[in-house]
């Protein structure tokens, strides 16, 4: 037997028994007469002591095993004389009989420890070392409960598991397609889904009524912490339900995966309308852990013969309760924050009130004290509060304002990674238009119904029909999305008009779904989650990376296995492609 326990399971229960670990050398101190080694595996880490006096030869062998070094070690489990209370282990040590070196290491790159000082780049370059971390195999192991339980839940629902196929053509979630050139058809390509969309609603006209798939998405656009190239849906498809069925079924998703994996028992959902979370936060994920809404001050604001916001067709404002405080230096930070390009807000005005019931501004010239405090009663700041006030076009400075407030919710200390804060956002207007081409997109995809009575305006005022869809935002994250989906022909190629998609292009593009209809198209609808993000959520974590055993870096590459990469000439050839700097 190559081990008889593994390193986290034994106990003061266990003393006097002969047992064999196997597992990595996590460090090796040399105490004179005693050697000690902790020995690392996925279950835990056991000391290994070596005594000099009984033992001079296994005592030397075990000073020559380094930092990550694989071992076998046989011995007694004894009680320790000095106990770590830190470690569930720490009662117990092995006085060993014997060692095997399995595998030496080289020195690592970096140290393997819960607070590595390897840099980013270094630990993408090893994420094989990266990975023996603890809190990385906390995640992956976290991960695969999320993966289990979200199987029992929907097994125990009636949805059956499907798979779709990676081999597609162009689907319709709106960033780039990841392409994959055709061998055997020339001049032609594969394009990897950007979700099973129309496989899961194609299924729905087959007949399969439930359907899931923990499925690999994949979408070449700019990335962030929560966004990867290649990330995981949990993607769902009901028939005969209507909008509330599946916030239902998908609420009690939520809960039972975060109670069945950290015992939160998720508070009650809240429904915003998009426009509303808009208006009041500023986003369409808002974090509602805190409150901190915007206030609209446009009409307040005017008539003080202030230029800045006389002239601006927006005006709004936070308070950040208990903020009086902030000095010039923070007021400094806080306006180079909203002057950021990522943000870009020219300016920012802040009034202070101090606790003597005075208050303090730059623009108190123009408005006096009580004027101010009467302008700016929709805040409610009371003494010791800070309002801070941003001007310019509606969109852009609801969005500035958005990130303000979670940038004092930060700084408040408002953000509590174990406290949720879920909620559905609702009402999504269908389209969007596009600023510099004036296109109409569809804001979630082109098979997403409108709300009853809004059929009328896709033709009329595409701009003000309201979309069947949903979010599940938690904690200002965006976890997964859906609609009620169209299921008639008619609905459809209105909706593909408004995007300008002629007949010919619907056809050839999405023809086969428009011909699925054709045969009987049950009403349906779904939601996919953001499989990795729900990881993260759940270990309250804002970065996806540490959920995904090997994802890539901000520039889309693994730097371990140095991808993408070029191919082999042979390979250019067959598939009768040639690099760009042949052309020339
Ligand atoms: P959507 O595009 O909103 O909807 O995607 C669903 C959820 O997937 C997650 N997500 C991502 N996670 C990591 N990296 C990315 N690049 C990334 N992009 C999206 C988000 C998002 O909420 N077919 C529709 C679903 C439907 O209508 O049923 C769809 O894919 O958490």
């Amino acid at each position: 037997m190559f081990r008889t326990n593994n390193c986290g399971e034994l106990r003061s229960r266990n003393t006097g028994e002969k047992v064999t670990l196997a597992g990595w050398v996590k460090r090796s101190r040399n105490l004179g007469g005693m050697t000690f080694i902790d020995l690392r595996d996925r279950y835990g880490v056991t000391q290994i002591a070596f005594n000099m006096e009984v033992n001079a030869e296994l005592c030397e062998k075990a000073r020559k095993t380094g930092r990550e070094f694989v071992i076998q070690v046989s011995g007694e489990v004894m009680e320790r004389s000095s106990k770590n209370k830190d470690l569930p282990t720490g009662d117990i040590e092995i006085k060993a009989e014997s060692l095997e070196i399995l595998s030496a290491s080289e020195t690592p790159p970096f140290t393997i420890e819960n607070d590595t000082d390897g840099g980013e780049e270094l630990r993408m370059k090893y994420r094989y070392l990266d990975l023996r971390r603890d809190p990385l195999q906390r995640s992956l192991a976290l991960r695969h409960k999320l993966a289990l339980e979200t199987r029992k839940f929907l097994d125990e629902q009636g949805f059956l598991e499907i798979e779709t196929p990676y081999l597609i053509k162009s689907t319709p979630e709106g960033a780039r397609d990841f392409v994959v050139p055709s061998r055997m058809h020339e001049n032609q390509f594969y394009a990897l889904p950007q979700s099973p969309q129309i496989f899961k609603q194609l299924l729905m006209v087959s007949g399969y009524d439930k359907y899931f798939q923990i499925v690999r998405c994949f979408r070449d656009e700019d990335l962030r912490a929560d966004r990867q190239p290649e990330f995981t849906q949990i993607d769902c498809e009901m028939s005969f339900v209507e909008r509330e069925d599946v916030l239902q079924t998908f609420e009690k998703l939520a809960r039972h995966l975060l109670s069945s994996t950290i015992e939160v028992e998720l508070p009650e959902f809240k429904r915003m309308p998009y426009a509303e979370a808009m208006e009041k936060y500023g986003s369409d994920k808002p974090d509602l852990r805190f409150n901190m809404p915007i206030h609209d001050l446009t009409s307040e604001m005017k008539g003080a013969d202030f230029k800045v916001f006389d002239n601006a067709p927006y005006i709004a404002g936070i308070n950040a309760s208990g903020c009086a405080g902030y000095s010039r230096k923070d007021l400094d930070k806080l306006t180079d924050f909203v002057k950021r390009p990522q943000i870009g807000a020219k300016g920012m005005v802040w009034v202070k009130y101090n606790e003597d019931g005075s208050i303090k501004s730059a623009i108190d010239k123009f408005y006096g004290q009580d004027d101010l405090r009467e302008r700016l009663a929709k805040t409610n700041a009371q003494p010791g509060d800070l309002v801070l006030i941003l001007s310019g076009d509606k969109k852009p400075m609801q969005k500035a304002l958005g990130e303000l407030r979670l940038e004092m919710g930060n700084r408040l200390n408002l953000r509590k990674p174990d406290d949720f804060a879920p909620l559905w956002v609702v009402d999504f207007p269908m389209f969007e238009r596009d600023d510099e081409t004036g296109q109409l997109h569809a804001m979630h995809h082109p098979f997403t119904s409108p709300v009853a009575g809004h059929e009328s305006l896709l033709r009329s005022e595409p701009e003000k029909a309201l979309a069947n869809a949903y979010d599940m935002v938690i904690n200002g994250v965006e976890i997964g999305g859906g609609s009620i989906r169209i299921h008639d022909r008619d609905t459809q190629k209105t909706v593909f008009e408004a995007l300008n998609f002629t007949d010919d292009e619907a056809q050839k593009q999405f023809g086969f779904l428009m011909d699925a209809f054709k045969y009987g198209a049950p009403p349906h609808g779904g939601i996919a989650f953001g499989f990795d993000r729900l990881a993260a959520l759940t270990a309250g974590k804002d970065s996806i990376r540490d959920f995904i055993a090997f994802p890539k870096n901000n520039a889309g590459r693994d730097l371990m296995i140095d991808s993408p990469a070029t191919i082999a000439h042979e390979q250019w050839n067959e598939l009768r492609l040639k690099p760009i700097d042949d052309e020339k």
